[in-house]
């Protein structure tokens, strides 16, 4: 990208980096070099346009050099920049955890419309458990939109914990979420997590290990693969649906991200634990992504 001794504009410097990540076979290269370059010069995309004639200083340039080598490494846009867009809002996020992703955006909208359509959100207290919570993207959004939510959000991993704890301070929920270590996998999983609660969701891992080789290597070098894995990528719903009448209030809904694969399997498995009134629901390109079931004993109207 030069040498040092050249004195770079940044329209220029965006525009030499654009070129290295296309020939290097980074996609989306311009926005790469773009979100990069704004990140180091502190600045928004839109500022980044409005300023293109903007001078790069030394150290500005080495900082940018530095996160350029990073992502032609594989390192994904978003642990170089340390943050991910759920839902509208920001989210920190670094190696300890999953990137957020589209999908998942899905659950929390679906979860939410199926949840107010069913009556469950009427409850004076709405009890909410987060299994995987991961960066706790969707246990801070169920804080931030169900007013009177009390959320419980559960990780086997500190690290993760520890991440879905600052981002619920970054966005003013921390006292609506409450944080626990726990193997959702393990036989003492309900006294660790707790019980009776209105909704349930999860985005378990689900890629089988045998997979795992197949990922692009922005996944399978950089993000966690306690985050991504299942050894037979059914144990985490199988585990989950098997406690669903503990942890769930009857009537009380359970709602899972899923990969459209294992759509029909995850329903039979939903099925056999006597989980009612079960829903597949499809993403913007019609693959079903998300199954939600109701507790048996349901009594809200359905
Ligand atoms: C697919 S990620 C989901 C993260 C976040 N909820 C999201 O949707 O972006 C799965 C999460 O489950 C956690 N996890 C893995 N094994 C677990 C287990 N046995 N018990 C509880 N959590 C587990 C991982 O640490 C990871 O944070």
């Amino acid at each position: 990208m030069g040498k040092n001794d050249k004195e770079w504009l940044a329209i220029d410097l965006m525009q030499a980096a654009e070129r290295h990540f296309r020939d290097s076979g980074i996609e989306s290269a311009r926005l790469n070099a773009e979100v990069l370059l704004a990140c180091v010069l502190g600045l928004t995309r839109m500022e980044l346009y409005l300023k293109h004639d903007r001078p790069v200083f030394e150290k500005e340039l080495e900082q940018f050099r530095r996160l350029c080598k990073e992502r032609l490494k594989g390192r994904p846009l978003q642990y170089l920049t340390g943050e991910q867009i759920f839902y509208g809002r920001s989210f920190l996020v670094d190696h300890r955890v999953l990137i957020p992703r589209p999908e998942t955006e899905l659950l929390v909208e679906h979860a939410l419309e199926r949840a107010n359509d069913s009556g469950v959100l009427a409850a004076e207290e709405v009890r909410v458990l987060d299994i995987g919570t991961g960066s706790g993207c969707i246990a801070v959004m169920l804080a931030l939109t169900i007013p009177n939510a009390a959320v419980t959000a559960v990780d086997i991993s500190r690290d993760a914990l520890d991440v879905a704890a600052g981002n619920a301070r970054r966005h003013g929920v921390t006292e609506k979420i409450t944080f626990r270590q726990a193997d959702a996998l393990g036989e003492g999983f309900v006294d660790q997590a707790g019980s009776r609660y209105d909704m349930v969701l999860s985005n378990p891992p689900y890629i089988p290990l045998e997979e795992w080789e197949s990922l692009q290597t922005e996944v399978k070098d950089h993000e966690p693969r306690i985050a991504l894995t299942d050894p037979g990528g059914f144990a985490f719903y199988r585990a989950i649906s098997g406690n669903a009448a503990s942890l769930l209030k009857p009537g009380g809904m359970l709602f899972f991200e899923l990969h459209a694969d294992v759509a029909e399997k995850v329903v039979g498995i939903m099925k056999n634990e006597g989980l009612m009134d079960i829903e597949l629901q499809q993403d913007y390109a019609g693959f079903s992504r998300m199954v939600s079931a109701i507790a048996a004993d349901g009594s809200r109207g359905l």
